[in-house]
């Protein structure tokens, strides 16, 4: 909080990729939980603008239906004006956790999705859009959360990966981290999740914070950049400042700002799981994250 007003920062990212042309700048804005950020999300929406971002990408927890949903739509509409947008739901889009996932939560998140398709936002599920951004080689898809049925998104999922092509900068969007056994074999470039909302506390000498949903106490993917296989998975920290039992300590919420810079001609990317491979793809990794900086 900051003169009373909710705060957030821009955590920045840099990979470099042969696969693009141009820069390409990504937002990922995620766990708005509802959240207003101003008068119909002004601050976020300007600090989203400030950024010049090519595409906004929301890998889901955007609504919540504890609380008026007109933060979430002021959200929606002001991004969709912004730049494309690509959305997967969360666990939140499907009701309340603790009432369970009832046909009836999962008609009214159908219903949910329609709406926000009517605004002219991708609401993924298992497709892949090319964007025309950085030489026209990014691909983005995604998935539902699994409160969508576990069947429907493990065939989504299936999907995506048969859809991947070697040529092009692939990112998929899924909710939940803790589904990393999984995504290692994804065969694209780059997951993106959201859920964890940076493990609550970050405390110093605590890398990855105390406790996230589906991860519990110390969690290894509560927020940034890691290897992943043959590519990597970033988790935002998210936005959402109520709800939980545990309060947000030492980890303010965030936007997350991912560039993608052509990579110098002849470099190749790293392939192979540097866990099995041990230090040497390890030190050779090269995203770098290269900034952080407090939002207002
Ligand atoms: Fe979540």
């Amino acid at each position: 909080m900051k003169n009373g007003k909710p705060g957030f920062r821009i955590h920045r990212y840099t990979v470099e990729t042969p696969k693009v042309e141009t820069e390409v700048r990504l937002a990922v804005v995620s766990d708005l939980h509802g959240c207003p950020y101003g008068e119909r999300q002004g601050r976020l929406l300007a600090a989203i603008g400030r950024e010049k971002a090519d595409v906004i990408l929301m890998p889901g927890d955007m609504y919540d239906d504890r609380d008026s949903d007109e933060p979430f739509w002021d959200f929606m509409r002001g991004a969709a004006a912004l730049a494309p947008c690509f959305y997967v739901t969360g666990n939140h889009e499907y009701g309340r956790c603790l009432e369970g996932v009832t046909p009836r939560s999962r008609a009214e998140t159908e219903r949910l999705k329609e709406k926000v398709r009517t605004l002219g936002i991708a609401v993924l599920e298992g497709e892949k859009i090319l964007l025309p951004a950085g030489g026209g080689k990014i691909a983005i898809m995604g998935i539902d959360d699994p409160f969508g049925g576990r069947r429907r998104i493990s065939d989504q999922y299936l999907r995506c990966c048969r859809q991947v092509r070697p040529q092009e900068y692939t990112v998929l969007l899924s909710h939940r981290p803790e589904r990393m056994g999984g995504y290692r074999y994804f065969p694209g470039d780059m997951v993106i999740c959201g859920h964890a909302h940076g493990g609550q506390w970050r405390l110093p000498g605590l890398k990855g914070g105390v406790y996230a949903p589906g991860q519990g106490l110390f969690p290894k993917h509560a927020g940034g950049l890691y290897r992943r296989g043959s590519g990597q998975l970033l988790v935002s920290c998210g936005l959402c400042y109520r709800y939980p039992k545990l309060p947000r300590f030492g980890n303010p919420p965030e936007i997350v700002i991912l560039r993608l810079v052509p990579a110098e001609k002849g470099k190749r990317q790293e392939k192979g799981d540097w866990r099995e491979k041990g230090k040497r793809q390890k030190k050779g990794c090269r995203a770098l994250k290269i900034q952080k900086e407090t939002g207002k």
